[in-house]
């Protein structure tokens, strides 16, 4: 039977470390967190980050805006903030109501003050360069691995998802630990096949029960980065647990996997940027 990987933990060390981190600094690093319209999902995980803050000794700036707000309107917040000495992160959360373009809007944030590491900037030096922002969600599957003593040079990782937030970034910092990275998706014509070659499977597809116990190969590292609602309101991964348990050497719980050191990782990337803002 598989360890299980224990997220909760992880991130309540890794808050504690930014909380000790940024009290040493002349000034509070700030967050803000820009919500528009009233998506009940995106509303349950800014309010986490925001809890997350008060728990880190970062000031958050909560920034909540109607539905009906204006790509000029949300533009010119991510202008004063970009100019605000105070804010050091600026989080706008995903998905934008439409017909805002979250492109233009993500673009539009100061690369020194994108705490996801999605501008385009970001992207690039994740890439190409050696330091800068690490983007969450990836960085916190990272973490997961190294705490649990996962080897990753010249292993098999198979990632299931190609998405700009998950799939894309971490095949990135898989290749930068000498991992061989496959990129799964939907088109992808025998996943079963090539999940099962994988000493480190990743799930990010958003499906429940796509990972079966036989994609599984005996002794692999499984790590569901998926958060499914079931019909009866509970939370699961793409992973079908138990099955995978049986065969994997460790396994992320969902939830209490990756999702709890997620939010530790934003904490930590703006405590980052309230270091770079003092230099
Ligand atoms: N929506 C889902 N995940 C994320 C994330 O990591 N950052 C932002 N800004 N929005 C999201």
């Amino acid at each position: 039977m598989a360890t299980r990987i224990d997220g909760k933990t992880l991130a309540a060390k890794v808050k504690a470390q930014v909380a000790e981190e940024a009290a040493k600094l002349p000034r509070q690093p700030g967050l803000a967190v820009v919500l528009v319209g009233e998506d009940p999902a995106s509303q349950v995980y800014v309010r986490g980050k925001e809890a997350d803050c008060g728990g880190c000794a970062i000031r958050s700036f909560p920034y909540r805006l109607p539905a009906e707000t204006t790509q000029r309107e949300l533009l010119d917040l991510i202008e004063k903030l970009n100019r605000d000495p105070a804010v050091d992160g600026i989080l706008v959360q995903l998905p934008l109501p439409e017909p805002l373009e979250e492109a233009a809007v993500i673009a539009a944030i100061a690369p020194e003050k994108d705490v996801d590491c999605f501008h385009p900037f970001n992207v690039g030096e994740l890439m190409i360069g050696e330091k800068g922002f690490y983007p969450c969600t990836p960085a916190s599957v990272m973490r997961l691995l190294a705490e649990y003593g996962v080897e990753l040079s010249g292993k098999s990782c198979v990632i299931v998802g190609r998405s700009n937030i998950v799939g894309k970034p971490l095949a990135m910092l898989m290749l930068r630990e000498n991992a061989t990275v496959t990129i799964c998706h939907t088109k992808t014509e025998y996943l079963k096949k090539e999940c099962s070659r994988a000493d480190i499977l990743i799930s990010a597809a958003g499906q429940a029960g796509l990972i079966t116990g036989d994609m599984v190969k005996e002794g692999a590292v499984v790590v569901d980065v998926a958060v499914n609602r079931r019909a009866d309101g509970t939370l699961c991964g793409d992973v079908v647990f138990e099955e995978a348990a049986g065969r994997a050497s460790y396994i992320t719980p969902v939830p209490g996997g990756v999702g709890p050191l997620t939010r530790a990782m934003l904490m930590k990337n703006t405590l980052y940027a309230a270091v770079i803002h003092g230099k």
